[in-house]
């Protein structure tokens, strides 16, 4: 049963750019003065696999974009971030739960596993990262000190639990510009920073999200040991592979969390 008493939209990256257990209602183009999001956004409900619960409740209704197009066509680098969120905002999205891939660093970040980040360090460097830049009256710096809603993760943690779905709290997210994984020594030394996952994608859309105001929450799926951590080199079979196993608890996740 979603208790979270806000309209919801997922945004859906590799291995999610459909929701496997939803029942659409409707989609809906939405154009935007950025550009034109990834893809319609989808509304629907999620369909309880295992109760017949809330099914069809208004209040169950979430939004769901795919950040790469139905297609798994757009590279993290070129995805219209503005767009997304901006689209999101616009028909009335309060809160946002990004499903992200990434590589473990930390010891414990094994292929497969759940993370909810609670920090980011950005290293993106090529991508539009903000709605206050043009036609300005006054600057303006927003706080970013805690990227995530912490109430949001906390509700993804409990839901978890309850549900006895391994995850991980509390991750410090890299953001790496891609499209290419990292060099062995790029990873020491996002490792040496502090880093503890890896991704493309987590920014700037966390503060793209904080910008419109938008409460932004992350399960991150962990697809490989981040460059030189393991005796294999990154290959994408693997990543599908430990993203399709991960993505099945995330889906899960979802159902409990907002079925
Ligand atoms: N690095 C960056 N992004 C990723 C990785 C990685 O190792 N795996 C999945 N997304």
């Amino acid at each position: 049963m979603n208790t979270l008493k806000q309209k919801i939209a997922i945004i859906g990256g590799t291995g999610l750019t459909s929701l496997a257990n939803i029942d659409i209602i409707r989609r809906e183009i939405v154009m935007t003065p950025y550009g034109e999001p990834s893809s319609p956004l989808i509304y629907g409900v999620i369909n309880r696999l295992e109760t017949e619960g809330a099914k069809n409740s208004e209040n169950n209704e979430l939004v769901f974009l795919a950040r790469h197009g139905h297609a798994h066509n757009i590279p993290p680098h070129r995805v219209n971030y503005r767009a997304n969120l901006f689209a999101l905002k616009k028909v009335g999205v309060t809160s946002i739960i990004a499903v992200n891939a990434v590589g473990g660093i930390r010891h414990d970040m094994r292929p497969g596993s759940l993370v909810v980040p609670d920090q980011i360090i950005d290293y993106t460097a090529k991508r539009i990262n903000t709605f206050y830049e043009d036609n300005l009256t006054h600057v303006t710096h927003i706080d970013f000190s805690y990227p995530y809603n912490a109430e949001l993760s906390q509700s993804i943690i409990e839901t978890a639990k309850q549900a006895n779905i391994a995850i991980i709290q509390g991750a410090t997210y890299g953001a790496t510009e891609g499209p290419r994984l990292e060099t062995a020594a790029e990873i020491q030394r996002l490792k040496n920073d502090g880093c503890d996952i890896v991704g493309m994608t987590g920014m700037p859309e966390a503060a793209l999200a904080r910008e419109l105001g938008l409460d932004y929450a992350s399960i991150c799926v962990n697809a490989n040991w981040a460059a030189g951590l393991s005796d294999d080199l990154i290959s994408m079979e693997i990543i599908e592979e430990n993203i399709k196993n991960g993505m099945a608890h995330v889906l899960q996740l979802l159902e409990n969390l907002l079925g």
